[in-house]
C-alpha cells in the first residue's frame, strides 16, 4: 500500500524534547499482516523466488520475528509454501507474531535457541532437507537483508524524496532502527543514487560495535552490483549509532517510556525491540550534534507492534514502568 504516509508530528516532537520539526514516515502501514519494513523487502526477494520457480521459502528470524511474520503471509498471499525457523522452544500458548505465523500456515521448526549462527544453520538444513525431497526452496537469510531485498528500500527511498518535494520540506536526517542492515543499505544506496536527500542514521538495536556499518557498507556494495551501476560509497554515508548498550530484544525503562509517550502523544503504536528503541535515542542524539543541520528530522516507523502482544514483551514494558 505504498506510497506510506508522511507527516508532521509536532506532538511527538513536543514530547520528546525534540527542537527541530519531526516528520513521520509511516512504514507500519505498508499494508499486508500488518505491515513493517519487511514487506518492502519481501516484494523483491519473493519477486525472485517466482520468477526462479521456487516452490517453497524458508527463512527465520526470533521467536517474534516480524520478518517471519510477514514472510509466513505474504507467501501465503502468492500461494507459495513457507517454512519458518524460529528461535526459542514451540511455545504453550500462540501470541503475537507467532499467532500470525500460525494462522498464515507456515511450517514452523524451533531452534531451541536464541543464537543467529544457530537459526542460520538451521534454515539451511530446512533447505537442504526439502530440496532432498524434490522441492525448489528458496533460501531468503535472517531479515532478508540481500541485495535484491534491499532494492525495497532503494525504491522506498525515492518514494520519500518524492513526498518531501511535494510537501516543500527540507530533511537533513532520516533516523531508524537497524538490525540486519538491509533496511539501511537500501536508504543508503537510494540516497548516493539520487545524489541528494536526508542522511541516513541506523540506530542499532542490537549491542552496538562496528560490525553493523561493516554489514550495510557491503549490502550497498553489493546493490550498486546488482543495478549495475558504478558508484562509490563516501565514509560518512554509512552513519550508526547504538541505542544504549542494551541487546537485542532487551526492554530497557527508557525504551518503555518512549513507547507509552508516543501513544498517548500521537497514537503511534511502536515495538520494544526496534522502533521504541530508536524514538528512544532521537533526543539525545539531537542535543549530542549527531543530527547537524537545521531542516527536519524524519522518523522512519518500520512496524513491529504485533510483538507487542505477546505475553514476553508485554510483561517487560509493563514491568519498566510503560503503564505509568
Ligand atoms: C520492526 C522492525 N524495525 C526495524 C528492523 C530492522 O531492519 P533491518 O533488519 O533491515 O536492519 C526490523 C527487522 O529486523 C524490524 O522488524
Amino acid at each position: 500500500m505504498l506510497p506510506t504516509p508522511l507527516h508532521p508530528a509536532p506532538e511527538l516532537a513536543a514530547a520528546f524534547g525534540v527542537s527541530r520539526p519531526l516528520w513521520v514516515k509511516r512504514d507500519d502501514l505498508t499494508g499486508p499482516g500488518l505491515g513493517g519494513n519487511k514487506v518492502r523487502k519481501l516484494e523483491f526477494l519473493i519477486g525472485q523466488a517466482l520468477d526462479g520457480a521456487a516452490d517453497v521459502l524458508v527463512t527465520g528470524g526470533a521467536d517474534q520475528s516480524n520478518h517471519a511474520r510477514l514472510t509466513a503471509i505474504l507467501g501465503a498471499a502468492v500461494g507459495i509454501e513457507v517454512h519458518l525457523v524460529l528461535g526459542g522452544d514451540e511455545p504453550s500458548e500462540w501470541q503475537g507474531n507467532q499467532l500470525l505465523d500460525r494462522l498464515a500456515g507456515a511450517r514452523l521448526h524451533f531452534a531451541e535457541s536464541e543464537e543467529w549462527a544457530v537459526l542460520e544453520e538451521r534454515i539451511c538444513g530446512v533447505a537442504q532437507e526439502l530440496a532432498s525431497q524434490g522441492r525448489r526452496p528458496y533460501v531468503i537469510p535472517m531479515g532478508g537483508s540481500t541485495p535484491v531485498g534491499a532494492l525495497g528500500y532503494v525504491a522506498g527511498f525515492f518514494e520519500l524524496l518524492d513526498q518531501l518535494d511535494a510537501a516543500g520540506v527540507k530533511a537533513d536526517w532520516l533516523v531508524h532502527a537497524s538490525s540486519t542492515g538491509g533496511t539501511q543499505a537500501g536508504l543508503v544506496a537510494g540516497r548516493v543514487l539520487a545524489g541528494r536527500g536526508p542522511g541516513i542514521l541506523g540506530v542499532d538495536v542490537a549491542k552496538g560495535g562496528p560490525h553493523l556499518q561493516e554489514r550495510v557498507r557491503d549490502l550497498v556494495r553489493e546493490v550498486f552490483v546488482v543495478l549495475g551501476v558504478d558508484k562509490s560509497l563516501a565514509a560518512t554515508d554509512v552513519a550508526t549509532t547504538d541505542s544504549g548498550g542494551s541487546g537485542y530484544g532487551q526492554v530497557t525503562e527508557e525504551t518503555a517510556r518512549a513507547l507509552t509517550v508516543a501513544l498517548r502523544s500521537s497514537g503511534l503504536v511502536l515495538d520494544p525491540v526496534y522502533s521504541a528503541k530508536a524514538l528512544t535515542a532521537l533526543p539525545s542524539l539531537e542535543r549530542g550534534g549527531a543530527l547537524p543541520g537545521d531542516g527536519a528530522i524524519v522518523f522512519l516507523h518500520t512496524g513491529g507492534s504485533p510483538a507487542l502482544f505477546s505475553g514476553r514483551y508485554a510483561n517487560e514494558v509493563l514491568k519498566r514502568g510503560g503503564s505509568v
